[in-house]
């Protein structure tokens, strides 16, 4: 894999002229960007068109949750959008993936269709207030991340902490997303468990999602290169 396809840089921008200059200052130094609901709304779904046509590729970051049949319609709007990859709640159940999984490859079989297991916002009380579950946070997120894959989906958002749990537990092909990365020379912003872009990749991260290290840097183009050369050691380093 072509190591500018493990950079997902986030686009967390309320308005399109922001976006698409941080994408046109960006040009040919990186290949993949995340739309959230922020900029998708605010877009009206427009900069997914914007980004494909400029050939990049696209994690349509919409996080589905409904009824099996009302998700896998949402998600055969992103198969046809052309994106890359997108995402639903784990907690919309079996029935739910499994719909969403078959079905989207039917129309697009090159896409990846990913969920999320636990929002990083939950602390381990707000959890047990909200569902009355006995099992930790990460127990939780681990039977969530084994429902993914028997679900037959292509794989999970998670902190690049548990990346290396969840491979072992549904397998090396079983793609991981990984948030909270963040190069030594960058401050933390409000990440709480933050790893470096290399090890990361050393801990079995796929595709590392960076946001603010590199948009907000006051050279982006070179940050971006900084984090892309560091991933490449941790690449380099995993195969020889
Ligand atoms: O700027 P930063 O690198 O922190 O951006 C990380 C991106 O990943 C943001 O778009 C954030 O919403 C997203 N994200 C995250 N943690 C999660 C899931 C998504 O930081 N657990």
């Amino acid at each position: 894999m072509n190591i500018k396809d493990k950079l997902i840089i986030a686009l967390d921008y309320s308005n399109m002229e922001d976006a698409k200059n941080i994408v046109e200052v960006l040009g040919d130094t990186v290949s993949f960007y995340k739309v959230g609901l922020e900029l998708f709304l605010n877009s009206k779904g427009t900069m997914v068109d914007y980004l494909t046509e400029k050939g990049k590729k696209v994690f349509l970051d919409l996080k589905f949750h409904d009824i099996p049949n009302t998700t896998t319609m949402a998600s055969l709007f992103a198969a046809r959008q052309n994106v890359f990859m997108f995402n639903v709640h784990a907690s919309g159940g079996r029935a739910m993936m499994e719909s969403v999984a078959k079905k989207v490859k039917e129309v697009n079989p090159e896409i990846l269709s990913i969920a999320v297991t636990i929002l990083t916002s939950f602390s381990e009380e707000g959890l047990k207030e909200t569902f009355q579950s006995q099992l930790s946070l990460k127990d939780l997120a681990l039977n969530l991340a084994k429902l993914t894959k028997t679900a037959g989906m292509d794989g999970i958002v998670c902190s690049p902490w548990e990346a290396k749990a969840i491979k072992e537990l549904c397998g090396e092909d079983f793609k991981t997303v990984c948030p909270g990365v963040r190069p030594k020379w960058s401050v933390a912003d409000d990440q709480e468990r933050i790893m470096t872009p290399k090890d990361a990749i050393l801990n079995g991260c796929d595709y590392l999602v960076v946001g603010r290290p590199i948009t907000k840097n006051e050279n982006p183009v070179e940050a971006a290169k900084s984090v892309l050369a560091e991933i490449e050691e941790g690449v380099k380093a995993l195969c020889c």
